[in-house]
């Protein structure tokens, strides 16, 4: 007799709030799960990735946890064409499946409180056992838990949404799910393409994905700031040159003066705050210094700054400087940087702008 854990949601996308919770009840129940998308939620109607892409990112999402062999994928709610999935049919789908087996239906902390408007709720728990993970500072309807029979399962959850996600506010998704979102254009990815023409929009994501991979090999989880910072870099680059100047003179007055391809990182501070909401401080300072660099940077700063120079649509060998900087962030950002001035000293190109000759002087001395 095995225990199956039932999954359902929206997983568009899938996120790693999804799969803690995946891992800690499997853990905790011994169980195989089986995570069953919704083609349209009960709860929400928009929907912008279509159900084949949301399987594909559950997909890619267990592969990359290594967990093929306890975490499945049921397309039966995908693939009916009712017009509502409730859950009772579901579980009944699996009842039929798997008679002699015990079945979990894990349910959101906040469904707990209202579970008993669901239809056949009471069916519902006579086929499968209520799971849930209680939220810190989250009151539950205790008469719901023990009329139902409800199970808490512990651990700890890992906070995020897929309407975050879509909306670029947050990134706690597997990596393989987030290249898969910027390959496919979803959520997020149509709004930044809309800044931009095809070569820097392809350059963007250049730079994006080798930030990230920078990241993950100098160990930050945090990976999906560097690239965020990434993909939002160039945003101001092909704003038009009037407007520029307008908002150059009105924003930043005291950088009017420096090269205008300079202006396009600090229009891009601007934009990244007005247009996305970005309110991430370090990526905030990447994108509004990744043309000249500055003193004290920090991680993402320094790592858009070296991705931005480096990465391998731009048509020079910087294999060695992508792998100095893989290695170590402080290290490989100084060789790209020396690299930099190298290339300026040997082309006689001036860095007349304050913010470069302070880096340089900062990172490599006079
Ligand atoms: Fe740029
Ligand atoms: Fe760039």
């Amino acid at each position: 007799m095995k225990n199956i854990i039932i999954f359902g949601g929206g997983f568009d996308p899938i996120h790693n709030g999804h799969m803690n919770m995946a891992i800690n009840a499997s853990k905790a129940l011994n169980a195989e799960v089986f995570f069953v998308p919704a083609r349209i939620a009960v709860w929400k109607s928009e929907s912008i990735a279509s159900p084949e892409q949301k399987i594909e990112m559950v997909e890619l999402a267990i592969k990359e946890a290594g967990k093929e062999d306890v975490f499945h994928i049921s397309d039966y709610e995908i693939k009916s064409n009712k017009e509502t999935n409730y859950s009772i049919e579901t579980v009944k789908y699996f009842k039929s499946l798997y008679p002699n087996d015990n079945l979990f239906l894990l349910i959101g902390t906040d469904q707990v409180n209202s579970f008993e408007k669901w239809k056949e709720a009471e069916e519902i728990a006579k086929l499968a056992t209520i799971i849930f993970f209680p939220r810190p500072g989250y009151e539950l309807n205790q008469e719901n838990i023990d009329h139902f029979k409800m199970k808490q399962i512990e651990g700890d959850l890992i906070e995020e949404n897929s309407s975050s996600i879509r909306e670029l506010k947050s990134l706690r998704i597997p990596r393989s799910v987030a290249d898969y979102i910027i390959d496919k254009e979803l959520y997020f990815m149509p709004k930044i393409k809309s800044y931009m023409g095809e070569k820097r929009y392809r350059h963007s994501i250049s730079v994006a994905k080798l930030a990230a991979d920078i990241a993950v090999c100098n160990k930050k989880e945090d990976w999906w700031r560097y690239l965020r910072a990434g993909l939002l870099h160039d945003i101001a680059k092909e704003m038009p040159i009037m407007e520029q100047k307008v908002l150059m003179a009105e924003l930043y007055p005291e950088y009017v003066g420096v090269p205008r391809q300079i202006h396009h990182q600090f229009l891009g501070e601007y934009l990244a705050k007005r247009d996305f909401g970005l309110e991430d401080a370090e990526e905030i300072e990447a994108i509004k210094y990744h043309t000249t660099g500055k003193a004290n940077m920090s991680a993402v700063a320094k790592v858009i700054y070296a991705s931005d120079k480096i990465e391998p649509t731009r048509g020079f060998d910087s294999s060695e400087l992508i792998n100095s900087i893989k290695v170590n962030i402080d290290y490989g950002f100084i060789s790209v940087l020396s690299a930099n001035r190298e290339y300026f000293i040997e082309h006689n190109i001036e860095y007349d702008n304050p913010l470069t000759k302070e880096c340089m002087e900062f990172y490599l001395g006079k």
